[in-house]
């Protein structure tokens, strides 16, 4: 058994603040919110968290640590096939990274969390709360933009579903994922196909979280 460097702080920060933000979401639309006063108005808080979240992320695929790169997460359906066959024969390639199947969920989760964090810009409660593009990108477009944000909506529940449900098939298999998104190490044994992760410096995380920051705040100071 090998312990080997698998996700950065960052990654790890990224995603347990995001799903904190997810709960406090999902709590806030599909509950009556109590005992938050305005429930919408920290509807809208975690989603302004999450796009911050978002920004940094997709700005960390390309400048951040190798298992985060897209270059990690986009794999070859050749390799994907391989994976799959081989989870099914029970001897699947092992990674230290995300696995092949693994790295298109996370991007599909990217995506769809994009979707939905850029129609929430535009919806309303048709009552007390209005976000800051509601109104502002014209008639056909914004009806598009609120179905999504409804319809998406509900495919990101299916999403997250699918994504708990494949961590726990490897936990069964005796793969302890999550302790590596907590500790961000895993134990191994055997060769592995992608290697350890190779962190960057901390500046330039900094750097990047500055960013994605400064992108929410041109959002709210001048949409
Ligand atoms: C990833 C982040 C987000 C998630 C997961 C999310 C999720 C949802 C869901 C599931 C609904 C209910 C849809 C339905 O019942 O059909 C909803 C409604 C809504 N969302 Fe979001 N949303 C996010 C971001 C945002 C943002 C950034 C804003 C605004 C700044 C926003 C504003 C609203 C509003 C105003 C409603 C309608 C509530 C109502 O009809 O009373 N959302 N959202
Ligand atoms: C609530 C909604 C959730 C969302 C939207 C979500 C989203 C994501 C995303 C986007 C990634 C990719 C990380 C990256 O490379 O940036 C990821 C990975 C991961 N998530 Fe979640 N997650 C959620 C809940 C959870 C929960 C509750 C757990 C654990 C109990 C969990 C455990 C993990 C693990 C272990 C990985 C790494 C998977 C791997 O090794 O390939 N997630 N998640």
């Amino acid at each position: 058994m090998k312990t080997l460097k698998a996700w950065d702080v960052p990654i790890r920060l990224f995603h347990w603040i995001l799903v904190a933000s997810i709960l406090v979401s999902w709590y806030t639309v599909k509950t009556s919110g109590e005992p938050l006063l305005f429930p919408i108005e920290w509807h809208a808080r975690a989603g302004y968290t999450i796009l911050v979240l978002l920004v940094f992320r997709w700005s960390w695929s390309i400048v951040g640590s190798r298992h985060a790169r897209l270059r990690a997460l986009l794999r070859s359906p050749r390799v994907v096939a391989r994976y799959a066959a081989g989870w099914f024969r029970r001897h699947p390639d092992r990674y230290v990274g995300h696995n092949p199947l693994g790295g298109w969920m996370t991007l599909l989760l990217l995506l769809s969390l994009s979707l939905q964090v850029t129609s929430g810009l535009v919806m309303s409660d048709e009552v007390l709360f209005t976000a800051p593009l509601a109104g502002k990108l014209g008639g056909r477009l914004e009806e598009i933009l609120v179905a999504l944000h409804h319809w998406n909506g509900n495919a990101l529940f299916v999403l997250v579903g699918i994504h708990l449900a494949a961590i726990v098939l490897h936990r069964l298999r005796g793969e302890a994922l999550v302790v590596a998104m907590v500790t961000g190490r895993k134990r191994l044994s055997g060769a592995v196909k992608d290697g350890e992760n190779q962190p960057v410096s901390g500046w330039r995380a900094w750097a990047v979280a500055a960013l994605a920051v400064a992108v929410l705040v041109a959002i709210l100071e001048w949409a």
